[in-house]
């Protein structure tokens, strides 16, 4: 009995020393919150607040990121139609092939296409940059603080406290270690949103925050409302067997 308390109470101990050091590496300091339409249960994606995300990801984030895993014809998912679609891929070069000769060629991007890494491998993207852009695919979820870190990092530049950093370095309030290779990206107006959105700062990011949070997971409103049935479902369920119940014990009792 007493190993038994002892191994519980060691065990309790070491849970705890694992979770506090999890959380030092993390962002150390409170990451800006926004109310987002997706939040909770209830929660689904702001279709407009998706379409600019994508228009600033094409125009800004794109020239550095990849999306590895988002294929162009899910777009009709963001509201175009399959002549945007095609229009959007035909926009982007893709490699293929190898074609009869054992070449690899180039061809624009057709609706199957992913969209493409604008570097042809990390190192080149490191040798350019500095460190490489990661794929923002499944980004939104693979951060602690998921949009809210996203949003947070993109705000949270400080040129001032940036100056005496090395060249290709800045400083970022909510970026773990404060150091990035990432510049600054996001002005006041840096776009012009087709739906006439004022494009400020915290638009945008709230904007493509929006948008990386549906390609890491675009399947999530399907998710919510599954989860949502089988609830409802558990709960009629308890009262047919409540109800049954009562009727089986009733001549018992009696
Ligand atoms: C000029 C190139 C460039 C552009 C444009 C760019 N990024 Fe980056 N980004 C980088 C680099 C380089 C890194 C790696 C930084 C590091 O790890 O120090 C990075 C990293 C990131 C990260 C990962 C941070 C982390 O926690 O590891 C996110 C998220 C990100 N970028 C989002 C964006 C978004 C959103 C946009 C468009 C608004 C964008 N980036 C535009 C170069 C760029």
């Amino acid at each position: 009995m007493r190993n038994v308390l002892v191994a519980t109470i060691a065990g309790a101990a070491l849970l705890g020393a694992m979770t506090t050091e999890g959380r030092a590496a993390g962002p150390a300091v409170e990451l800006l919150h926004r109310s987002w339409s997706f939040d909770g249960i209830f929660g689904s994606y702001d279709d407009a607040a998706k379409q600019r995300g994508m228009q600033v990801y094409m125009q800004v984030c794109s020239a550095c990121h990849g999306l590895e895993y988002v294929a162009f014809r899910t777009f009709t998912e963001l509201g175009y139609d399959e002549g945007e679609v095609e229009a959007i891929a035909e926009q982007f070069f893709i490699t293929d092939g190898p074609d009869e000769f054992g070449d690899m060629f180039e061809r624009p991007g057709l609706p199957k296409d992913s969209w493409p890494s604008p570097f042809r491998n990390e190192a080149e993207a490191a040798m350019i940059h500095g460190k490489a852009p990661p794929d923002l695919s499944l980004i939104a979820k693979a951060r602690p603080g998921g949009p809210n870190y996203l949003y947070s990092l993109l705000l949270g530049y400080d040129e001032e406290q940036g100056l005496d950093l090395p060249p290709g370095n800045y400083w970022n309030e909510y970026y773990p270690g404060h150091i990035i290779a990432m510049p600054p990206q996001l002005y006041p107006d840096l776009v012009v949103y087709e739906d006439g959105t004022e494009a400020t700062v915290e638009q945008m990011a709230a904007d493509v925050t929006q948008f990386l949070m549906w390609t890491a997971e675009p399947k999530m409103e399907e998710r919510k409302q599954l989860g949502i049935g089988f609830m409802l479902f558990c709960a009629a369920m308890t009262l047919i067997f409540y109800a049954i119940m009562r009727r089986v014990w009733a001549d018992v009792k009696k």
